[in-house]
Formats: C-alpha cells, sequence, structure tokens
C-alpha cells in the first residue's frame, strides 16, 4: 500500500462518517421535541433559545397553551444533545432537552418518537405525550 493511500483512505472515511452524520441520513431514528408553554402569558410569555453544537434554533416567544417543536434523526454515534435556555417571571433555567443517554430513553413511538416538556410555574415535566410525567427540573 502506497504511504500516500491510507492517509487518504482515512481523510475520506472521516469524511464520509461526518457528512452522515449530519444530515437526515434515512437511518437513525427520528425524534421530535416539543416544548409547550403551561405558564402565565403575564407579565410575558416564556421565551426560549434552543440550540445543538451546529442547530440553532434561534429564540422563540411561547404563549400559555402553545408550543415549539422539531424534529431531528440522531446522528450515527447518537451524540445528538439539544440544549435549551428558558426565561419566565424574572426566573431562568437551562439544561438538555434532548440527549441520547438521558432524555431519549422516555421519549415514545408511533411514528417518530415524540419527546413533550411542559413548562410550568413550578418546574419542567418530560412524558412520552401520553398520561406520565416526569418532574425532572425545577426554576431554580
Ligand atoms: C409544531 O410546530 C409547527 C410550527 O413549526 C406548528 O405549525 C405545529 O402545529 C406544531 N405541532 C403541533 C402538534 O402542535
Ligand atoms: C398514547 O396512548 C394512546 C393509547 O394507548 C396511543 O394510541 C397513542 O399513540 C399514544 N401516544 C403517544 C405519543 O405515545
Amino acid at each position: 500500500m502506497s504511504r500516500f493511500f491510507l492517509p487518504l483512505l482515512i481523510t475520506l472515511t472521516l469524511h464520509f462518517v461526518y457528512a452522515v452524520s449530519y444530515v437526515d441520513n434515512g437511518i437513525t431514528d427520528e425524534y421530535t421535541v416539543f416544548i409547550v408553554s403551561a405558564v402565565s402569558n403575564n407579565p410575558k410569555p416564556l421565551r426560549i433559545h434552543c440550540q445543538s453544537g451546529d442547530d440553532d434554533l434561534g429564540f422563540h416567544d411561547i404563549k400559555s397553551g402553545e408550543n415549539f417543536n422539531w424534529s431531528f434523526r440522531l446522528n450515527l454515534i447518537s451524540s445528538t444533545r439539544y440544549y435549551c435556555h428558558f426565561w419566565w417571571d424574572s426566573k431562568e433555567k437551562s439544561f438538555d432537552v434532548f440527549y441520547y443517554e438521558t432524555v431519549a430513553l422516555k421519549c415514545q413511538r408511533p411514528g417518530p418518537f415524540t419527546c413533550v416538556w411542559i413548562v410550568r410555574p413550578e418546574g419542567f415535566y418530560l412524558s412520552n405525550g401520553n398520561a406520565t410525567w416526569y418532574k425532572e427540573y425545577d426554576w431554580a
């Protein structure tokens, strides 16, 4: 094997892995994350800013009873992580709203996996979209 061939092969392989990790690859599971506001619109509605390492979803104001949602596929090494910053009524909080080793275990099918966060005055609850709610965080 030429001494140029192996580095070239490694480089091409890394490019391939990188490319398929960060596009909709059609292979890995698809997830949809919902952030639902269950806090008052007074003095101001819930404000969120969610992002992953390579995807900034921007700032959003969510009125009571409404939601912000987005869908993605896991990257091939399952390291996909989204975190959000939340502001409401002089409080703020920030945490991972999606991470394969923690949150994803509580997301449910059918169709794409669904991960539902409800933001209440007393804290943050995660559900599979059905009846079971897990309180995960306080505001403080
Ligand atoms: C998800 O968000 C879109 C806007 O991006 C909205 O039109 C849609 O109603 C939301 N889905 C649900 C189930 O509320
Ligand atoms: C919730 O449960 C109902 C009845 O068991 C089922 O039909 C529905 O698909 C479930 N929804 C989710 C998001 O898991």
